[in-house]
C-alpha cells in the first residue's frame, strides 16, 4: 500500500467483528516492527499477543473487575490522575465535548466498546522493564507506532487503548507476563465491524490547528 494511504488510514476502530486475525501475520508484523529506532540500539520493548480462550477468559475477568467498581490502576499511574498541563487537557476537553456532541445520550456506545475490549480478536500487549527510564517509554511509543503502521499495511485496523491496561495484573496473569515487566500498552487489531455505530467516522477527532504545535525558527 502506498505510504500516504496506510498513514491517512491510521484511525482507530472502537468495535471489531468476530473474523480472526493470522496469528502468523501478526507474528511477521512484530518482527518487521523490530527495525524501530530506540535509544542506543536498547529495544526496551517485548509483545506478548493474546487471543483465542486466552483472550476471552480475560475479557470476562476485566468484565468482571469493572461491574464490581474496581477502579483502573495502569502501571503507567491511573491515566485520569495524572497532573495534565493546560495545552493537552484543553485538547482532550475539546475531544470530550465533540465525543458527547456526537454520541449525544449514547456515551455508553463508548464506554461499552472500551468494557468489552472492543471486541477485539487479539490483542498485542506491550511491556517494558519495571526498571525503565522515560527514554525507554518513548522507544516502546515508536515501536507501537511501527506495529500499527504495519498491521494497516496488511489490512488489519487498529486500536490502541490504556483502557486494555487498566488492569495490569490481570493482564500479566493470562498473557503470562512476568512481574519484573510493566504493561504500558495495548493495540487491539483485526477487522472493522463497518455496520456498528461507534466505528462511524463522524466521531473522527479534529487535530488542533497547525499554527498551535509548530514553530520555524531561523
Ligand atoms: C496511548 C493511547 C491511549 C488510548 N486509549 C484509549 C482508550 O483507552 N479508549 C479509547 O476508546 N481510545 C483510546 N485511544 C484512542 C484515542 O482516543 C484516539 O487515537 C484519538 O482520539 C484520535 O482518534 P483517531 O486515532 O481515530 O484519529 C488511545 C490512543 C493512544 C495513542
Amino acid at each position: 500500500m502506498d505510504f500516504k494511504e496506510v498513514y491517512n488510514k491510521e484511525r482507530v476502530t472502537r468495535k471489531f467483528t468476530n473474523r480472526k486475525v493470522n496469528e502468523k501475520l501478526l507474528e511477521k508484523i512484530i518482527k518487521e516492527a523490530q527495525l524501530s529506532p530506540s535509544l542506543l540500539n536498547s529495544q526496551p520493548w517485548r509483545a506478548y499477543v493474546v487471543t483465542g480462550d486466552a483472550l476471552t477468559k480475560l475479557r470476562a475477568e476485566s468484565k468482571t473487575k469493572i461491574e464490581a467498581g474496581d477502579k483502573p490502576d495502569e502501571d503507567f499511574a491511573s491515566m485520569l490522575s495524572l497532573d495534565w498541563d493546560t495545552f493537552p487537557s484543553q485538547n482532550m476537553a475539546t475531544m470530550g465535548a465533540s465525543q458527547a456532541y456526537f454520541f449525544r445520550n449514547k456515551l455508553n456506545l463508548f464506554v461499552d466498546s472500551n468494557n468489552d475490549m472492543f471486541n477485539a480478536p487479539a490483542i498485542i500487549f506491550l511491556t517494558i522493564p519495571m526498571k525503565s527510564p522515560a527514554w525507554s517509554v518513548f522507544d516502546l511509543g515508536i515501536f507501537a507506532q511501527s506495529i500499527m503502521l504495519l498491521a494497516i499495511n496488511n489490512g488489519l485496523s487498529i486500536m490502541p487503548a490504556h483502557s486494555l491496561v487498566s488492569f495490569p495484573d490481570l493482564v500479566r496473569k493470562h498473557a503470562q507476563i512476568p512481574e519484573t515487566e510493566m504493561v504500558g500498552m495495548a493495540i487491539g487489531v483485526g477487522y472493522p465491524d463497518r455496520a456498528a455505530e461507534v466505528n462511524d467516522p463522524k466521531f473522527f477527532p479534529d487535530r488542533v490547528p497547525f499554527e498551535k504545535i509548530y514553530k520555524l525558527i531561523k
